[in-house]
């Protein structure tokens, strides 16, 4: 599918609107004949043309020294003017004072990225950080709308869990009544993977915990993830939908974004370039020898770290699956390779730019003893997944799933260099507030 990167407008045109328009003043700049007020309106900036001329000395001054923030009503005329941000601005008639702000902390200058995050609450209104989250407004909505037109059914997962769904390393607990530790979830897939045997293809999409301890460009200790989970399906057919999916959402998102991407300084066609060919499935044991070859001192059993990520899709020019994992640094539900016993039908989507791994997913392990022995192996306790155990029991099909990080494929789409700016309020191993 080529997209078309002319932008679209996914609202109505505000100038059909003959209410007044009510928002806040991002900005204001001109002389003293005519002041150019910036208003920011359900998400989006326009132009207000004030002019000393038609309003009057008293009103203009007024205008003129209206501090930023201030929330305003505006009634005027529209005129066409290709300068002008959404190429119409509105020539002001009448303005009316909603509340008054003074001393707004964020200004047109330079700040830095604490200060930024440590008013996270009002850094949400500047006109780059509504780019993202609209981006991510979309992506969202492209997310869901790839699931039901495939046929696939919402299940929502809980947050508060009574077993570990990956690793006891990074868990958030909690004390839970009389019934002892209650976990925040790491991963819907357990409970994807009982509902999968239920409607035979869901999806999950909701925040996700890990306490991570890691301060990196990529992790959150709250992060949102998408699972897809399958039931009749294996190793092939899940990255055939992963990649159709990637290909898909990122796609439909750059075409109702572009005029975000243009704020945020994001070529689309640098991305779209990357959609455009297959991406490769290379196997670990592949990638271990290409990092070999680049020089990097790695082992076959090590897990592949961002950097050497990075090496391997720059190698191949896009995005790359690196496939069938060693068992060892895998999670106990992935399924044994029949072909290598040593690894496990696993994969992750590495994205290039350096943005690393945006998906994990595997086939699962269907057969109820090998799964109750890498449990053991883990040192997870069988007899807390009874529940989960009971899908080998009752009718056990092959079936496969994914999880997909939100704020990384952001981060990607909008080539950003660090996630935290992804999601609304970043929840990191040193921020807590806002
Ligand atoms: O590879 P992960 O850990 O896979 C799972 O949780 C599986 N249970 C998913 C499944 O098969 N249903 O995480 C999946 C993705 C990663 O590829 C990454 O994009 C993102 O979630 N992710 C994080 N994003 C931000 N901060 C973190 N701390 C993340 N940890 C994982």
């Amino acid at each position: 599918m080529i997209p078309s990167l002319e932008p679209k407008e996914t609202r109505p045109s505000l100038s059909n609107n003959t209410q007044p328009l009510k928002g806040w003043v991002q900005g204001l700049r001109g002389n003293n004949h005519v002041q150019f007020l910036q208003l920011r309106t359900n998400g989006k900036i326009l132009q207000v043309v004030c002019e000393k001329e038609s309003l009057g000395e008293d009103l203009f001054k007024q205008i003129k020294s209206l501090p930023q923030e201030t929330s305003i009503t505006v009634t005027g005329k529209w005129q066409e003017n290709a300068k002008a941000p959404g190429g119409e601005e509105l020539v002001l008639e009448s303005f009316h004072i909603v509340g008054a702000s003074s001393d707004y902390p964020i200004t047109p200058k330079d700040h830095g990225p604490d200060f930024l995050h440590n008013h996270r609450h009002l850094w949400l209104r500047s006109k780059r950080q509504l780019a993202i989250q609209r981006v991510r407004s979309e992506l969202s909505f492209a997310i869901r709308e790839f699931f039901r037109n495939e046929g696939y059914t919402l299940i929502d997962t809980p947050i508060l869990t009574g077993s570990i769904g990956e690793s006891a390393g990074t868990l958030f607990s909690t004390e839970y009544f009389d019934l002892g530790q209650a976990y925040l979830a790491q991963t819907g897939q357990l409970y994807l993977e009982t509902a999968a045997f239920a409607h035979s293809k869901v999806y999950c999409f909701g925040p996700t915990f890990r306490a991570e301890k890691s301060k990196t460009k990529r992790h959150l200790t709250e992060f949102w993830m998408l699972e897809a989970e399958t039931a009749f399906l294996g190793q092939e057919g899940n990255l055939d939908l992963q990649e159709r999916f990637v290909k898909s959402v990122l796609t439909v998102t750059v075409e109702r974004t572009i005029e975000d991407l243009k704020t945020l300084e994001r070529n689309p066609e640098t991305l779209l370039s990357y959609l455009n060919k297959p991406f490769p499935r290379v196997e670990y044991e592949t990638a271990i020898q290409i990092l070999k070859e680049a020089g990097e001192s790695i082992e076959w059993g090590e897990d592949i770290n961002a950097e050497r990520e990075q090496i391997l899709t720059t190698h191949f020019g896009t995005a790359i699956f690196i496939q069938n994992f060693p068992r060892a640094i895998k999670a106990f539900y992935m399924k044994q390779n029949p072909g290598d016993p040593r690894t496990v039908l696993s994969a992750d989507l590495i994205a290039p730019d350096g943005i690393g791994e945006i998906i994990g997913g595997s086939e699962r392990e269907e057969s109820y003893e090998k799964i109750v022995e890498r449990l053991q192996e883990e040192g997870l306790p069988p007899e807390d997944y009874a529940w989960y155990l009971d899908l080998r029991k009752y009718g056990s099909v092959p079936h496969a799933g994914f999880g997909m990080g939100l704020e990384r494929v952001i981060a990607w789409i909008c080539g950003l260099p660090h996630i935290r700016e992804c999601i609304p309020f970043p929840r990191m191993i040193y921020r807590l507030t806002p």
